[in-house]
């Protein structure tokens, strides 16, 4: 049998991308298995995406924590004990202490919506329509001591049309999220990801072949 990916995943909100790499496992499709997640928020819709598929959560609220450096520490307590090896941020929306990120390094994947290294940080939706640019995307990366700013590991386009607003342009990019991060989780599942710098290589393997960039 395949060795599965034991991953963390954090989240704060609706949690489609938690219910995408849900769906992902599921169908044998991503060599992982969720051994907790954690929400920073009580009120998570991804909270009832854990409770219909059995899938263990904790929440631990920020409010409760107001040091930062305490609250990151709770986290890294519940994911060593659960084994996690790759924490997964999906749709998380605290900044990690220094303390976090050196206890996972380049063990921390982060999706973000749009085309980094353009519009890092919050409401990137937002201020690509009004910036006028005429495509956007989303981005998946490694975290590092920056604001979105670690090693990419893959990134998906989308068109920005006249008509749009952030509204409808969040929608288009969703739809390509939910397809890059369980194809990347599944890439460092299988061991192919080398990080040089800051660029990070896929490694070839024979059964994806001419495959690998199709999702
Ligand atoms: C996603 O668009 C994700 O890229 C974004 O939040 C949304 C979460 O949606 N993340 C960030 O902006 C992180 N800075 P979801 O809860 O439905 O997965």
């Amino acid at each position: 049998m395949k060795k599965k990916l034991p991953i963390g995943i954090l989240v704060s909100g609706s949690g489609s991308n938690l219910q995408s790499i849900i769906d992902h496992i599921e169908s044998g499709r991503l060599d992982a298995v969720i051994k907790v997640v954690i929400s920073n928020s009580p009120e998570a819709y991804a909270l009832e995406r854990c409770r219909r598929h059995d899938i263990p959560f904790v929440v631990i609220n920020h409010i409760d924590h107001p040091l930062r450096d305490a609250f990151d520490q709770q986290m890294i307590e519940v994911l060593h004990s659960r084994g996690v090896e790759l924490v997964v941020m999906a749709g998380f929306m605290r900044i990690l202490t220094s303390r976090f990120l050196s206890s996972f390094p380049m063990r921390i994947m982060n999706i973000h919506p749009s085309l980094l290294p353009a519009f890092p940080g919050l409401h990137v939706q937002r201020k690509a329509v009004e910036y006028g640019v005429r495509f956007s995307g989303c981005t998946v990366h490694f975290a590092d001591d920056g604001v979105d700013t670690g090693p990419i590991i893959v990134q998906s386009v989308v068109p920005v049309y006249d008509d749009d607003d952030e509204v409808s342009l969040a929608q288009r990019i969703l739809k390509e999220e939910h397809k890059i991060f369980p194809h990347a989780l599944q890439w460092y599942a299988e061991g192919r990801l080398e990080v040089k710098g800051r660029k990070v290589y896929l490694k070839e393997e024979s059964s994806y072949g001419a495959k690998q960039a199709e999702f």
